[in-house]
Protein backbone atom coordinates (compact mmCIF):
# COMPACT_ATOMS: atom_id res chain seq x y z
CA UNK A 1 0.00 0.00 0.00
CA UNK A 2 1.36 3.84 -0.88
CA UNK A 3 2.28 5.12 2.32
CA UNK A 4 0.04 8.14 1.84
CA UNK A 5 -3.22 5.91 2.01
CA UNK A 6 -1.60 4.25 5.00
CA UNK A 7 -4.20 6.12 7.67
CA UNK A 8 -7.19 5.62 5.30
CA UNK A 9 -6.76 1.88 6.51
CA UNK A 10 -6.26 2.43 10.29
CA UNK A 11 -8.39 0.98 12.37
CA UNK A 12 -11.57 2.83 13.72
CA UNK A 13 -13.31 2.59 17.17
CA UNK A 14 -17.21 3.79 16.93
CA UNK A 15 -18.51 5.46 20.60
CA UNK A 16 -20.00 2.53 21.18
CA UNK A 17 -16.59 0.80 21.57
CA UNK A 18 -17.26 -1.11 17.81
CA UNK A 19 -14.36 -1.64 16.08
CA UNK A 20 -14.25 -0.62 12.24
CA UNK A 21 -11.40 -2.10 10.20
CA UNK A 22 -10.93 0.84 7.62
CA UNK A 23 -12.31 4.39 7.56
CA UNK A 24 -14.14 3.91 4.34
CA UNK A 25 -18.00 2.96 4.64
CA UNK A 26 -20.57 2.28 1.47
CA UNK A 27 -22.78 4.92 1.30
CA UNK A 28 -26.61 4.12 0.98
CA UNK A 29 -27.98 3.94 -2.35
CA UNK A 30 -31.69 2.75 -3.12
CA UNK A 31 -31.43 0.40 -5.95
CA UNK A 32 -35.22 0.08 -7.10
CA UNK A 33 -34.46 -3.85 -7.42
CA UNK A 34 -37.02 -5.25 -4.63
CA UNK A 35 -40.25 -6.89 -5.46
CA UNK A 36 -43.81 -5.12 -5.50
CA UNK A 37 -44.31 -6.63 -2.29
CA UNK A 38 -40.78 -5.17 -0.75
CA UNK A 39 -39.61 -8.65 -0.25
CA UNK A 40 -35.85 -8.86 -1.12
CA UNK A 41 -34.46 -10.03 -4.71
CA UNK A 42 -31.24 -11.85 -5.54
CA UNK A 43 -29.74 -9.26 -7.76
CA UNK A 44 -30.05 -7.25 -4.75
CA UNK A 45 -28.44 -10.17 -2.72
CA UNK A 46 -25.48 -9.65 -5.23
CA UNK A 47 -25.16 -6.18 -5.75
CA UNK A 48 -24.60 -6.03 -1.85
CA UNK A 49 -22.44 -8.87 -1.94
CA UNK A 50 -19.98 -7.31 -4.80
CA UNK A 51 -18.84 -4.09 -2.63
CA UNK A 52 -18.95 -5.19 0.72
CA UNK A 53 -15.49 -6.88 0.83
CA UNK A 54 -12.95 -3.63 1.31
CA UNK A 55 -15.11 -1.32 3.00
CA UNK A 56 -15.75 -1.26 7.16
CA UNK A 57 -19.38 -0.75 6.85
CA UNK A 58 -22.39 -0.87 4.67
CA UNK A 59 -25.22 1.27 4.79
CA UNK A 60 -28.22 -0.22 2.54
CA UNK A 61 -30.61 1.88 0.13
CA UNK A 62 -33.57 3.22 2.81
CA UNK A 63 -36.23 0.89 3.68
CA UNK A 64 -39.64 2.04 4.99
CA UNK A 65 -40.67 1.33 8.51
CA UNK A 66 -44.62 1.93 7.55
CA UNK A 67 -46.21 0.98 4.16
CA UNK A 68 -47.18 4.75 3.47
CA UNK A 69 -43.75 5.70 4.38
CA UNK A 70 -42.70 3.52 0.30
CA UNK A 71 -40.91 6.56 -1.36
CA UNK A 72 -39.60 4.50 -4.18
CA UNK A 73 -40.90 1.30 -6.63
CA UNK A 74 -38.66 -1.35 -5.79
CA UNK A 75 -37.97 -0.48 -2.25
CA UNK A 76 -37.48 -3.11 0.14
CA UNK A 77 -39.81 -3.04 3.57
CA UNK A 78 -39.13 -3.28 6.81
CA UNK A 79 -42.58 -2.49 8.48
CA UNK A 80 -43.36 -6.16 9.32
CA UNK A 81 -42.08 -8.97 10.80
CA UNK A 82 -42.77 -10.93 7.44
CA UNK A 83 -39.97 -9.03 6.11
CA UNK A 84 -37.31 -10.14 8.25
CA UNK A 85 -36.33 -13.01 6.70
CA UNK A 86 -35.72 -10.93 3.32
CA UNK A 87 -33.90 -8.27 5.56
CA UNK A 88 -31.43 -11.33 6.72
CA UNK A 89 -30.27 -12.53 3.70
CA UNK A 90 -29.19 -8.70 2.54
CA UNK A 91 -27.70 -8.87 6.54
CA UNK A 92 -25.93 -12.11 5.37
CA UNK A 93 -24.69 -10.84 2.12
CA UNK A 94 -22.87 -8.09 3.80
CA UNK A 95 -21.33 -9.43 6.79
CA UNK A 96 -20.01 -12.59 4.78
CA UNK A 97 -17.54 -10.59 3.34
CA UNK A 98 -16.14 -8.88 6.01
CA UNK A 99 -18.52 -5.35 7.06
CA UNK A 100 -21.00 -4.26 9.02
CA UNK A 101 -24.60 -4.35 7.98
CA UNK A 102 -26.37 -1.29 8.71
CA UNK A 103 -29.92 -0.62 7.83
CA UNK A 104 -31.34 2.39 6.78
CA UNK A 105 -34.72 3.33 7.99
CA UNK A 106 -37.06 5.76 6.95
CA UNK A 107 -40.03 7.14 5.99
CA UNK A 108 -41.09 9.10 2.40
CA UNK A 109 -43.01 11.32 4.17
CA UNK A 110 -44.69 14.10 0.94
CA UNK A 111 -42.07 12.66 -1.30
CA UNK A 112 -43.90 9.33 -1.48
CA UNK A 113 -45.35 9.30 -4.71
CA UNK A 114 -49.38 8.39 -4.51
CA UNK A 115 -49.54 5.46 -6.46
CA UNK A 116 -47.34 3.47 -4.13
CA UNK A 117 -49.01 4.31 -0.83
CA UNK A 118 -52.71 3.03 0.59
CA UNK A 119 -54.77 4.83 -0.67
CA UNK A 120 -52.78 7.51 -1.95
CA UNK A 121 -53.12 8.89 1.38
CA UNK A 122 -49.65 11.02 1.48
CA UNK A 123 -48.33 12.50 4.50
CA UNK A 124 -46.01 14.91 6.18
CA UNK A 125 -45.33 17.09 9.00
CA UNK A 126 -48.17 20.08 6.81
CA UNK A 127 -50.25 20.12 3.40
CA UNK A 128 -46.71 21.92 1.96
CA UNK A 129 -46.40 19.32 -1.10
CA UNK A 130 -42.72 18.57 -2.45
CA UNK A 131 -41.68 20.40 -5.46
CA UNK A 132 -38.91 18.64 -7.61
CA UNK A 133 -37.68 19.28 -11.09
CA UNK A 134 -40.15 22.12 -11.33
CA UNK A 135 -42.97 19.98 -10.45
CA UNK A 136 -45.37 20.26 -7.59
CA UNK A 137 -46.53 16.48 -6.02
CA UNK A 138 -49.29 15.69 -4.41
CA UNK A 139 -50.37 17.68 -1.24
CA UNK A 140 -49.88 16.07 1.66
CA UNK A 141 -52.13 15.57 4.75
CA UNK A 142 -51.00 17.10 7.87
CA UNK A 143 -50.46 13.74 10.51
CA UNK A 144 -52.32 13.79 13.93
CA UNK A 145 -50.21 13.66 16.92
CA UNK A 146 -51.25 10.42 17.64
CA UNK A 147 -50.39 9.25 14.13
CA UNK A 148 -46.72 11.17 14.91
CA UNK A 149 -46.44 8.65 17.54
CA UNK A 150 -47.25 5.66 15.56
CA UNK A 151 -44.88 6.20 13.37
CA UNK A 152 -41.83 6.71 16.03
CA UNK A 153 -43.26 3.34 16.88
CA UNK A 154 -42.48 2.23 13.48
CA UNK A 155 -39.24 3.55 13.63
CA UNK A 156 -38.51 1.48 16.43
CA UNK A 157 -40.17 -1.72 15.38
CA UNK A 158 -37.90 -1.63 12.18
CA UNK A 159 -34.94 -1.46 14.59
CA UNK A 160 -36.21 -4.38 16.18
CA UNK A 161 -36.61 -6.03 13.06
CA UNK A 162 -32.91 -5.31 11.83
CA UNK A 163 -31.46 -6.53 15.49
CA UNK A 164 -33.79 -9.87 14.49
CA UNK A 165 -32.37 -9.92 11.38
CA UNK A 166 -28.64 -9.96 12.36
CA UNK A 167 -28.00 -6.08 11.45
CA UNK A 168 -24.73 -5.05 12.95
CA UNK A 169 -26.55 -1.29 13.54
CA UNK A 170 -29.42 1.19 12.18
CA UNK A 171 -29.01 4.66 10.22
CA UNK A 172 -31.75 6.57 10.50
CA UNK A 173 -32.49 8.38 7.95
CA UNK A 174 -33.15 12.28 8.27
CA UNK A 175 -31.90 13.59 5.15
CA UNK A 176 -32.92 13.86 1.54
CA UNK A 177 -35.67 15.47 1.70
CA UNK A 178 -37.98 12.77 3.80
CA UNK A 179 -40.46 12.62 6.42
CA UNK A 180 -37.77 13.49 9.56
CA UNK A 181 -35.80 16.75 7.92
CA UNK A 182 -39.88 17.60 6.62
CA UNK A 183 -40.77 18.07 10.25
CA UNK A 184 -37.52 19.88 10.80
CA UNK A 185 -37.32 21.85 8.07
CA UNK A 186 -39.04 25.27 8.53
CA UNK A 187 -40.72 25.18 5.26
CA UNK A 188 -42.44 21.86 5.35
CA UNK A 189 -43.43 22.14 8.61
CA UNK A 190 -46.01 24.43 9.77
CA UNK A 191 -47.54 23.00 12.65
CA UNK A 192 -48.37 24.96 16.12
CA UNK A 193 -48.33 22.16 18.25
CA UNK A 194 -45.66 20.38 20.38
CA UNK A 195 -43.96 19.34 17.00
CA UNK A 196 -43.74 22.23 15.31
CA UNK A 197 -43.65 26.13 15.51
CA UNK A 198 -39.79 26.70 16.71
CA UNK A 199 -37.10 25.32 15.71
CA UNK A 200 -36.76 23.23 18.98
CA UNK A 201 -40.39 22.09 18.29
CA UNK A 202 -39.36 21.34 14.55
CA UNK A 203 -36.05 19.25 16.27
CA UNK A 204 -38.97 17.03 18.66
CA UNK A 205 -39.80 14.37 15.96
CA UNK A 206 -36.32 13.66 14.65
CA UNK A 207 -35.30 13.46 18.60
CA UNK A 208 -38.35 11.24 19.70
CA UNK A 209 -37.20 8.98 16.82
CA UNK A 210 -33.67 8.83 18.34
CA UNK A 211 -34.76 8.08 21.78
CA UNK A 212 -37.04 5.64 20.45
CA UNK A 213 -34.68 3.73 18.50
CA UNK A 214 -31.99 3.98 21.39
CA UNK A 215 -35.04 2.64 23.60
CA UNK A 216 -35.97 -0.47 21.32
CA UNK A 217 -32.23 -1.37 21.70
CA UNK A 218 -31.73 -1.12 25.33
CA UNK A 219 -34.81 -3.73 25.18
CA UNK A 220 -33.82 -6.46 22.48
CA UNK A 221 -30.09 -5.39 21.30
CA UNK A 222 -26.83 -4.72 23.32
CA UNK A 223 -24.01 -2.00 23.31
CA UNK A 224 -22.50 -3.32 20.56
CA UNK A 225 -25.69 -2.31 18.42
CA UNK A 226 -24.81 0.97 15.90
CA UNK A 227 -27.01 3.75 15.58
CA UNK A 228 -26.50 6.57 13.11
CA UNK A 229 -28.04 9.41 12.16
CA UNK A 230 -27.93 11.01 8.64
CA UNK A 231 -28.68 14.85 7.76
CA UNK A 232 -29.10 16.86 5.10
CA UNK A 233 -27.47 20.48 6.28
CA UNK A 234 -29.54 23.05 3.87
CA UNK A 235 -32.54 23.28 1.91
CA UNK A 236 -32.90 26.31 -1.00
CA UNK A 237 -36.21 27.23 0.33
CA UNK A 238 -36.98 30.79 1.53
CA UNK A 239 -38.15 28.93 5.01
CA UNK A 240 -35.86 26.00 4.71
CA UNK A 241 -33.72 24.90 6.59
CA UNK A 242 -30.22 27.16 7.04
CA UNK A 243 -26.96 25.62 7.83
CA UNK A 244 -27.74 27.72 11.52
CA UNK A 245 -30.72 25.25 12.27
CA UNK A 246 -28.19 22.56 11.46
CA UNK A 247 -25.44 23.58 13.40
CA UNK A 248 -28.41 23.74 16.19
CA UNK A 249 -29.69 19.88 15.46
CA UNK A 250 -26.42 18.58 15.17
CA UNK A 251 -25.89 20.06 18.84
CA UNK A 252 -28.63 18.25 19.77
CA UNK A 253 -27.82 14.92 18.12
CA UNK A 254 -24.57 15.14 19.67
CA UNK A 255 -25.96 14.33 23.04
CA UNK A 256 -27.85 11.53 22.13
CA UNK A 257 -25.28 8.80 22.76
CA UNK A 258 -25.32 7.71 18.95
CA UNK A 259 -22.46 6.27 17.74
CA UNK A 260 -21.95 8.52 14.19
CA UNK A 261 -23.42 11.38 12.31
CA UNK A 262 -23.42 11.24 8.41
CA UNK A 263 -23.67 14.41 6.50
CA UNK A 264 -25.11 13.90 3.03
CA UNK A 265 -23.60 16.05 0.65
CA UNK A 266 -23.28 15.79 -3.47
CA UNK A 267 -19.85 17.64 -2.69
CA UNK A 268 -17.24 17.28 0.48
CA UNK A 269 -15.60 19.86 0.08
CA UNK A 270 -19.12 21.95 -0.40
CA UNK A 271 -19.33 25.54 1.52
CA UNK A 272 -22.95 27.01 2.91
CA UNK A 273 -25.34 29.34 1.08
CA UNK A 274 -26.76 31.08 4.24
CA UNK A 275 -27.13 31.13 8.52
CA UNK A 276 -23.19 31.21 8.75
CA UNK A 277 -20.72 34.24 8.68
CA UNK A 278 -18.11 33.09 6.55
CA UNK A 279 -19.64 30.99 3.51
CA UNK A 280 -16.07 29.92 2.84
CA UNK A 281 -15.50 27.68 5.15
CA UNK A 282 -16.75 24.28 3.92
CA UNK A 283 -19.87 22.84 5.51
CA UNK A 284 -18.12 19.49 7.24
CA UNK A 285 -15.73 22.27 8.61
CA UNK A 286 -18.86 23.91 10.64
CA UNK A 287 -19.98 20.73 11.49
CA UNK A 288 -16.44 19.23 12.99
CA UNK A 289 -16.43 22.53 14.85
CA UNK A 290 -20.07 21.89 15.82
CA UNK A 291 -19.24 18.40 17.02
CA UNK A 292 -15.89 18.60 18.43
CA UNK A 293 -15.40 14.87 18.94
CA UNK A 294 -18.30 14.65 20.75
CA UNK A 295 -19.68 11.85 18.13
CA UNK A 296 -17.90 10.31 14.82
CA UNK A 297 -18.75 12.52 11.85
CA UNK A 298 -18.65 10.53 7.99
CA UNK A 299 -18.55 13.00 5.27
CA UNK A 300 -19.27 11.97 1.86
CA UNK A 301 -19.63 13.78 -1.41
CA UNK A 302 -17.72 12.56 -4.92
CA UNK A 303 -14.69 10.80 -3.54
CA UNK A 304 -13.62 9.33 -6.78
CA UNK A 305 -9.89 8.67 -6.41
CA UNK A 306 -7.47 7.43 -3.80
CA UNK A 307 -6.04 11.13 -3.50
CA UNK A 308 -9.83 12.62 -3.53
CA UNK A 309 -10.38 10.39 -0.58
CA UNK A 310 -7.02 11.22 1.13
CA UNK A 311 -7.32 15.07 1.14
CA UNK A 312 -10.91 14.51 2.46
CA UNK A 313 -9.93 12.73 5.18
CA UNK A 314 -7.10 15.47 5.78
CA UNK A 315 -9.88 17.46 6.99
CA UNK A 316 -10.30 15.66 10.01
CA UNK A 317 -13.46 13.48 9.50
CA UNK A 318 -12.61 9.77 10.87
CA UNK A 319 -14.70 8.27 8.36
CA UNK A 320 -15.70 8.91 4.70
CA UNK A 321 -18.25 7.51 2.86
CA UNK A 322 -18.14 6.69 -0.86
CA UNK A 323 -21.63 6.24 -2.99
CA UNK A 324 -21.48 6.40 -6.82
CA UNK A 325 -17.49 5.26 -6.79
CA UNK A 326 -18.44 1.94 -5.89
CA UNK A 327 -20.71 1.51 -8.32
CA UNK A 328 -18.39 2.26 -10.86
CA UNK A 329 -15.74 0.45 -9.18
CA UNK A 330 -17.06 -2.01 -6.59
CA UNK A 331 -13.15 -2.92 -6.14
CA UNK A 332 -11.65 0.85 -4.95
CA UNK A 333 -11.07 -0.38 -1.58
CA UNK A 334 -9.15 -3.50 -2.55
CA UNK A 335 -6.90 -1.13 -5.09
CA UNK A 336 -6.10 0.97 -2.77
CA UNK A 337 -4.91 -1.27 0.05
CA UNK A 338 -2.68 -3.60 -2.25
CA UNK A 339 -1.32 -0.17 -3.85
CA UNK A 340 -3.10 -0.64 -7.11
CA UNK A 341 -4.82 2.76 -6.95
CA UNK A 342 -3.96 3.74 -10.40
CA UNK A 343 -6.64 0.95 -11.58
CA UNK A 344 -8.98 2.39 -10.14
CA UNK A 345 -11.94 3.01 -12.42
CA UNK A 346 -13.37 6.37 -12.32
CA UNK A 347 -15.95 6.34 -15.15
CA UNK A 348 -19.15 4.04 -15.33
CA UNK A 349 -18.31 1.12 -18.23
CA UNK A 350 -21.16 0.96 -19.65
CA UNK A 351 -20.37 -2.86 -20.90
CA UNK A 352 -19.88 -3.72 -17.62
CA UNK A 353 -23.43 -4.19 -15.83
CA UNK A 354 -22.92 -7.39 -15.20
CA UNK A 355 -19.74 -7.57 -14.06
CA UNK A 356 -20.58 -4.85 -11.63
CA UNK A 357 -23.42 -6.59 -10.33
CA UNK A 358 -25.81 -3.43 -10.75
CA UNK A 359 -29.26 -5.08 -10.92
CA UNK A 360 -31.70 -3.61 -14.14
CA UNK A 361 -33.44 -1.14 -12.57
CA UNK A 362 -30.33 0.38 -10.79
CA UNK A 363 -28.75 0.20 -14.40
CA UNK A 364 -31.42 1.83 -16.37
CA UNK A 365 -32.10 4.92 -13.52
CA UNK A 366 -28.25 5.47 -14.16
CA UNK A 367 -28.56 5.66 -17.96
CA UNK A 368 -31.68 7.40 -17.97
CA UNK A 369 -29.82 10.46 -15.89
CA UNK A 370 -26.62 11.70 -17.85
CA UNK A 371 -24.79 13.34 -15.71
CA UNK A 372 -25.53 11.64 -12.33
CA UNK A 373 -22.75 9.09 -12.34
CA UNK A 374 -19.53 9.92 -14.35
CA UNK A 375 -19.26 8.15 -17.33
CA UNK A 376 -23.27 8.22 -17.90
C1 LIG B 1 -28.30 5.60 -6.94
C2 LIG B 1 -28.27 6.39 -5.67
C3 LIG B 1 -29.21 6.11 -4.68
C4 LIG B 1 -29.17 6.79 -3.45
N1 LIG B 1 -30.03 6.43 -2.43
C5 LIG B 1 -29.86 6.94 -1.19
C6 LIG B 1 -30.56 6.41 -0.08
O1 LIG B 1 -31.33 5.43 -0.17
N2 LIG B 1 -30.35 6.98 1.12
C7 LIG B 1 -29.50 8.04 1.31
O2 LIG B 1 -29.34 8.53 2.43
N3 LIG B 1 -28.79 8.54 0.26
C8 LIG B 1 -28.93 8.00 -0.96
N4 LIG B 1 -28.15 8.46 -1.99
C9 LIG B 1 -27.11 9.49 -1.73
C10 LIG B 1 -25.75 8.83 -1.44
O3 LIG B 1 -25.78 8.14 -0.21
C11 LIG B 1 -24.61 9.86 -1.38
O4 LIG B 1 -24.85 10.76 -0.34
C12 LIG B 1 -24.45 10.66 -2.68
O5 LIG B 1 -24.49 9.81 -3.80
C13 LIG B 1 -23.13 11.44 -2.68
O6 LIG B 1 -22.04 10.57 -2.50
P1 LIG B 1 -21.14 10.06 -3.76
O7 LIG B 1 -20.65 11.29 -4.44
O8 LIG B 1 -20.06 9.25 -3.12
O9 LIG B 1 -22.04 9.27 -4.65
C14 LIG B 1 -28.20 7.81 -3.23
C15 LIG B 1 -27.29 8.11 -4.26
C16 LIG B 1 -27.29 7.39 -5.44
C17 LIG B 1 -26.25 7.70 -6.49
Amino acid sequence: MNEKYKELFTSYKLANGVALKNRIVMAPMTHWSSNVDGTVTDAEIQYYGRRSKGVSMVITACTHVTANGQGFHGQFASHSDEFIPGLKRVADAIKEQGAKAILQIYHGGKMSPPELVPNGDIVSASDVPAESNGETGKTPRPLTEAEIEEIIDAYGEATRRAIEAGYDGVEIHGANGYLIQQFFSGHSNRREDRFGGTLEKRMAFPLAVVDKVKSVIEKYGDASFIVGYRFSPEEPEENGITMADTLVLVDALAEKGLDYLHVSLTDYSSTPHRGVEDLSKTRIEYLLEKINNRVPLIGVGSIYSAEDARKAFETGVPLIALGRELLIDPDWVQKVEEGNEEKIVTLLDKDKQEELAIPDPLWKAIMNTPGWVPGV
